[in-house]
């Protein structure tokens, strides 16, 4: 997608305002920067940003959970490629953060991550003026990312590996570990502003569609992706309860493509001012990476 580069330069120019001048402790610094610019797509931030734009909402409200949202979403990689967990050794083409540092820093540049995430979204109420709408927002962000969002996600997906493919269980691993934080994006970008009841609906539809395929993607990819294109190993999840384990792997292209045309039917009601999020939608059901 052509500006999506562009509005990722965006988003770390936003980002950058949001991050402490401080450099001490120098080490956890260093790996939390190391991690947060290590080429990520910022979907998520972007997402927010282009929600807020969809309900004409206001940028002060927008810009700090979505810088907040990166944060959290970064620091749930680094958790994620610990040896406790998938125990990996690259992420977005480099070293993960505990292969380049060490296990201990990246426990703790995640701890720290997810602390400032909450340390921005508590910082921006000051500037806001809609603080009910701000704050609602802001809850659900953290319900996303909490015990009841992408932790309950993640416990599934470790406790259930290596047992038998469930269809059932990898909807909710993947409803939860993924697509709550990027329906949380959405939502709460679109609390910046003002849409009627019926188009949230279809805003919050949209985004059920696209968190789930983003999963589905993901998957696909480990089976059949690069690994030099996608900046991580690929055939990791050959014990995980993924889609292409569960349904198999033509059965989740075809949902990729259910998906994909039923997030672009639930936009219909926005016209053309729609248009970012059904390019979007377009590029995440092709991604290569
Ligand atoms: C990777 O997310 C983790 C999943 C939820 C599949 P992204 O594919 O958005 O990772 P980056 O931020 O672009 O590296
Ligand atoms: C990760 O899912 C979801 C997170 C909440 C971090 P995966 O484990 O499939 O993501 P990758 O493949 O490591 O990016
Ligand atoms: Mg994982
Ligand atoms: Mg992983
Ligand atoms: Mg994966």
């Amino acid at each position: 997608m052509n500006n999506l580069d562009q509005l990722a330069c965006e988003f770390d120019v936003i980002l950058k305002k949001y991050l402490p001048s401080k450099k001490s402790p120098e080490i956890i610094y260093e790996s939390v920067f190391y991690s947060l610019f290590a080429g990520g797509k910022r979907i998520r931030p972007i997402l927010l940003l282009q929600s807020c734009s969809l309900a004409c909402g206001d940028l002060n409200f927008a810009q700090p959970l979505a810088a907040a949202i990166e944060m959290i979403h970064t620091y749930s990689l680094i958790h994620d490629d610990l040896p406790c967990m998938d125990n990996d050794d690259y992420r977005r083409g480099k070293l993960t953060n505990h292969k380049m540092f060490s296990y201990p820093v990246a426990v703790l540049a995640g701890d720290a991550l997810l602390n400032m995430a909450y340390e921005t979204i508590m910082n921006g109420y000051f500037g806001v003026k809609d603080k009910d709408s701000y704050m609602k927002a802001a809850f659900i962000i953290a319900k996303a990312a909490g015990i009841d969002g992408m932790i309950a996600g993640q416990t599934a997906d470790i406790t259930l590996e290596g047992a038998e493919p469930d269809k059932k269980a990898v909807d909710f691993i993947h409803k939860h570990k993924t697509s709550a934080l990027i329906e949380a994006s959405i939502h709460a970008g679109m609390l910046s502003g003002k849409l009627d009841d019926e188009q949230q609906l279809h805003l919050l539809e949209y985004a059920s569609c696209i968190g789930m395929m983003f999963q589905i993607v993901d998957d696909i990819l480990d089976v059949v992706g690069d690994e030099g294109v996608m900046g991580k190993d690929t055939g990791k999840d050959d014990n995980k309860m993924s889609y292409p384990r569960a349904y198999g792997l033509d059965e989740s292209y075809a949902k990729v493509e259910y998906l994909k045309n039923k997030s672009i039917e639930s936009l219909k009601i926005f016209g053309s001012k729609a248009d970012f999020f059904k390019n979007l939608t377009l590029f995440l059901s092709e991604r290569n990476k």
